[in-house]
């Protein structure tokens, strides 16, 4: 590449360099200390930097200003949407709807590219079975298969076929690797992994978005292997690029060398050479490389060839999405595009999960009272959910909002009853948790207008009287948005104590109840499910409260399915449906603890609700299993009263294999919806790939011999069928 061949060595390690511009309005112009930097061609890339006519300036300044004029690289967390936001990517997921999940990263590109940001730090693919890790929300949540198809569709839906195209976003796969594994689910901690489950449960979802194109990789905080990931050879060269053939540029994640001396490397300057020597082509925000790099090569650390190839993917990445054409391609368009909120809405909709629908008690009739209980239940600003960098939080509609234009529409409901007539109460409640100072750091830290801290006794006393003139309750509880995501680590699982006290108290009126769980993970609901008609998971987004009236009134259908195991108490965490058996297996529900066998005295082994589970507004039936030799097919028919979605599973397990296999693992999944009465056969090519995985010697093996198949509604189904297959 010529433009590498005039480049000076402060040239090129400014392109190897990416600093957070945040709020910085001032300071870009050329002539102070900042602009400067820009001007000298110091800064490759930004991020943290919202609004065209400020990517403008700092682009103009660049181009215009610096020698050799390469643009910036502008990049953002955008993560389930730039304005619109769709639900959190573990509700994203939940919908088990890959086209949706496609457009979704479509739309999100089409709004951030045209409000000129050019990389987004998006798919977030770690695996993660331990939801006391707040970042399972970030995630698909815990099946390699899954999550793999997720990657898939979101780097397809940001990439789309060409770089080049206007609204094209460049994607970046995150956390390389293993960063949901971090032990005991706090936040950055320590990853000790076997390499068979690395590469048959933790690598498929960031293999799966390399091959779909994905043109950079963001490595993670954590150690592998004992070497942070960030400096990590085996990782980022021999596994990423020659095993799996990556093309793109990888970036370390925010400040991360500048902490490797704390997880016990040594010294900065040998840290970056070593992030370098290790596959790291640019840096985020500790200029590290800027800092200590022309010392490295003067003393042989490092080479001008190793700064070199890091340089040239830096640049080719910009040549790729057409910067070098068009520096302004992403700021041109005068309008800001906005993703159609209608189907963020039915998205919305398509990700709650009904985790418990006793009698029918939902959908509700648009009449009566209805009182509207619990933190969340007018907040603007955490509708949205965890990372939601763009937001326009002025724009959402609260729950309470949703909810009243909802029933003041005057239209007949499709089971009969008529709206117009309801009318709802509303009140907070209680606080989200017992502690100021945490709901201080959650809500406040993140927010304009945060939740704010009540006095528990007189908020309780006006949601009861609220409570005590309704027909029905609605309580909008659980989680803020920041009470999951980064850095957001719980050890208690549960609904938090002052929100659980309410519903103590709720209940005791002998009303109705219907529990909106606010969450970025998989949560502890087992006091929910024993004293509570109605349960339904709900998981954020800027049209969330639109999608919840929706939902909660039976114009729309709550399409979700676990892509989590929920569990019964936290100290079974991790818990996983796709787990190897033991030697002293006792059934999930087996009643009785049963002593030297693999149980617990206080909880049964299996979750609250299973991987893949969630109920509908109608109710599904599925026949045996054929299988031909080469397909397995069965017949679901709808044999419920209305039209309804559902989600047909295949699992498999491999019954005798040179390593032990897991009880279950997803290899299939057909969305599909049926009209009363209706029948569909669905049919699974059964391959021989699916019934591969990684051998002792980390080959991707088939072994001849039995398998279970199983399809049906959720990780437990017992519609089983034995194949062998030579
Ligand atoms: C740190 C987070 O771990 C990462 O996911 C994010 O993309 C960067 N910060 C940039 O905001």
């Amino acid at each position: 590449m010529q433009l590498l061949q005039e480049m000076t060595l402060r040239e090129k390690l400014g392109q190897m360099n990416q600093l957070a511009v945040g709020d910085i309005t001032t300071g870009l112009h050329k002539d102070t200390p900042a602009g400067q930097r820009f001007a000298a061609g110091e800064v490759g890339s930004v991020l943290n930097i919202k609004g065209k006519e400020r990517i403008m300036a700092l682009q103009k300044l660049v181009v215009e200003q610096s020698r050799l004029h390469i643009p910036l690289l502008v990049g953002m967390d955008v993560i389930h949407g730039y304005e619109t936001l769709f639900p959190i990517p573990l509700g994203i997921a939940s919908t088990w709807d890959m086209e949706a999940v496609e457009q979704c990263a479509r739309y999100a590109a089409h709004e951030a590219t045209s409000d000129g940001i050019a990389w987004t730090f998006s798919p977030m693919v770690d695996i993660c079975i331990d939801p006391r890790w707040g970042r399972q929300a970030e995630g698909a949540g815990e099946d390699p298969y899954l999550g793999s198809k997720v990657a898939e569709a979101m780097v397809r839906g940001y990439q789309g076929d060409d770089l080049k195209a206007p609204h094209s976003i460049l994607a970046c796969v995150k956390h390389f690797a293993l960063y949901g594994a971090a032990e005991s689910g706090r936040d950055y901690n320590t990853v000790d992994m076997s390499r068979l489950r690395m590469y048959n449960q933790y690598f498929p979802p960031y293999k799966a978005a390399v091959q779909a194109g994905a043109g950079s990789v963001m490595s993670s905080f954590n150690v592998v292997d004992y070497v942070p990931a960030t400096a990590n050879k085996w990782l980022l060269t021999d596994v990423l690029r020659k095993e799996w053939g990556f093309k793109g540029m990888v970036v370390t994640d925010y400040a991360s060398i500048n902490e490797m001396d704390r997880h016990g490397m040594g010294e900065r300057k040998y840290n970056a050479a070593n992030a370098l020597k290790a596959g790291t082509d640019m840096e985020m925000v500790s200029e590290a490389f800027f800092q200590t790099f022309e010392e490295s090569l003067r003393d042989g650390t490092i080479t001008m060839a190793d700064i070199d190839s890091a340089v040239y993917r830096i640049l080719l990445i910009k040549e790729k999405l057409g910067l070098f054409e068009n520096p302004y391609k992403y700021l041109e368009e005068t309008a800001q595009y906005h993703a159609p909120k209608d189907f963020a809405r039915k998205v919305t909709a398509e990700s709650f999960v009904l985790l418990k629908n006793q009698d029918n008690l939902l959908p509700l009739k648009k009449e009566g009272t209805i009182a509207l209980i619990g933190p969340l239940s007018e907040t603007r600003t955490d509708i949205s959910g965890t990372w939601s960098v763009a937001q326009t939080p002025e724009k959402y509609l609260t729950l309470r909002e949703g909810l009243e234009q909802k029933i003041a529409k005057s239209s007949p409901t499709p089971w009969g009853g008529v709206g117009g007539g309801g009318r709802l109460l509303c009140a907070q409640g209680c606080n989200l948790v017992d502690s100021k100072q945490v709901q201080d750091a959650v809500a406040t830290g993140h927010n304009t207008t945060p939740i704010p801290w009540v006095d528990s006794e007189k908020a309780m006393q006006e949601a009861m009287d609220i409570a005590r003139q309704s027909d029905v309750i609605v309580c909008a509880m659980g989680e803020c948005a920041w009470m999951s995501g980064e850095g957001a680590s719980r050890t208690d699982l549960n609904m938090p104590a002052p929100q659980r006290r309410l519903l103590e108290e709720l209940i005791t009126l002998g009303k109705p109840i219907v529990l909106l769980n606010f969450s970025g993970r998989a949560t502890v609901l087992t006091w929910e499910q024993q004293h509570l008609p109605a349960i339904m998971n709900v998981w954020f987004g800027s049209e969330c409260a639109a999608a919840v009236a929706d939902v909660l009134f039976g114009d729309a259908e709550p399409g979700g399915r676990l892509t989590v195991s929920m569990p019964k108490a936290t100290g079974q965490v991790p818990l996983y449906y796709n787990q190897l058996n033991t030697g002293r297996h006792i059934a999930d529900d087996h009643p009785e603890y049963v002593i030297f066998n693999s149980n617990y005295l206080d909880v049964t082994n299996g979750p609250l609700y299973p991987f893949g589970y969630g109920l509908g507004y109608t109710t599904f039936d599925v026949s045996p299993i054929s299988y031909d030799g080469s397909k397995a097919s069965v017949t679901v028919t709808n044999t419920g009263s209305r039209e309804g979605s559902t989600v047909v599973q295949l699992y498999i397990h491999d019954i005798a294999a040179s390593i032990s296999r897991p009880i279950r693992e997803l290899k299939g999944f057909q969305r599909i919806t049926l009209q009363p009465g209706k029948s569909q056969v669905i049919t699974f090519d059964i391959t021989k790939d699916m019934l591969s995985f990684y051998g002792s010697d980390l080959r991707y093996t088939f072994e001849p011999g039995d398998f279970d198949l199983y399809i049906g509604f959720d990780s437990h189904t017992e519609n089983k069928a034995r194949i062998t297959v030579q």
